[in-house]
């Protein structure tokens, strides 16, 4: 089963990912973790991803599809994948449909999840991530056993570099002008599923679980 995940930042997409990975066996493909990734090590896509990231912009169109379709000419996707935050607005969505065409990838399910933006400030300044495993934790809604420190792991935990009060208003407002359009693109398509984002993260996931198997 491929899908993709949807919804603003800090809905829980990363969240949800890491379950459906464990529970199902699925590959999680973030956009953001990768450009993250080519960050660090300083590629080419790395370098001229970082200032629009910085800034709470979408990467250009060209670099994202770029890395999406060698991910999936890779392979290797266990049960099937799972692309958490990709596609980003409507050119990548048809973007995406060519590769799947291209490489006959075939997309099984839209899953967005929706939360109120009230809720969504204090979620992303309460994350830490751990630099070792990519596991996710909230200070306040699933902090770790010990403070700062993997419980999975024993990783470092960090918080990310866009989350900062502007750069988290920038990325909502692209997100509103550029991504929430594809709401209505995808249901258009009889493809969304909606879940309420609003609820404990195992009850967001036995929604999405339930929907998949319909
Ligand atoms: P990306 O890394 O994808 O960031 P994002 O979309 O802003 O989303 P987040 O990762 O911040 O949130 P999430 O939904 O994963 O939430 P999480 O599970 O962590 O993208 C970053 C940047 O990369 C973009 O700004 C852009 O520049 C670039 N980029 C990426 N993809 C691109 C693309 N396709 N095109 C162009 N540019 C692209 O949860 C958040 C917090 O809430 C955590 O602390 C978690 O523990 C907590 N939480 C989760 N669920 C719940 C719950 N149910 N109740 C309480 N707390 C919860
Ligand atoms: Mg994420
Ligand atoms: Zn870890």
């Amino acid at each position: 089963m491929n899908i993709i995940l949807m919804g603003p930042p800090g809905a829980g997409k990363g969240t949800q990912a890491e379950k459906l990975v464990e529970k199902l066996g699925l590959v999680q493909i973030s956009t953001g973790d990768m450009f993250r990734a080519a960050m660090k090590e300083n590629t080419d896509a790395g370098v001229r991803a970082k200032s629009f990231m910085d800034q709470g912009l979408l990467v250009p169109d060209e670099i994202t599809n770029d890395i999406v379709k060698e991910r999936l000419l890779q392979g290797n996707f266990g049960n099937g994948f799972i692309l958490d935050g990709y596609p980003r607005n409507v050119f990548q969505a048809e973007s995406l449909e060519k590769i799947s065409e291209e490489l006959n990838i075939k997309i099984d399910a839209v899953v967005n999840i929706d939360v109120d933006f009230e809720k969504l400030i204090g979620r992303l300044s309460g994350r830490r991530i751990c630099r070792s495993c990519g596991a996710t934790y909230n200070l306040k809604f699933k902090p770790s056993k010990v403070e700062g420190v993997c419980d999975k792991c024993g990783g470092e935990l960090y918080q990310r570099s866009d989350e900062d009060e502007e750069t988290v208003k920038t990325r909502l407002n692209t997100y509103v002008e550029q991504t929430q359009p594809l709401i209505d693109y995808y249901t258009n398509k009889g493809e969304l599923i909606n879940i309420n984002g609003d609820q404990a993260m195992d009850d967001v996931f036995n929604d999405i679980k339930t929907q998949l198997e319909k």
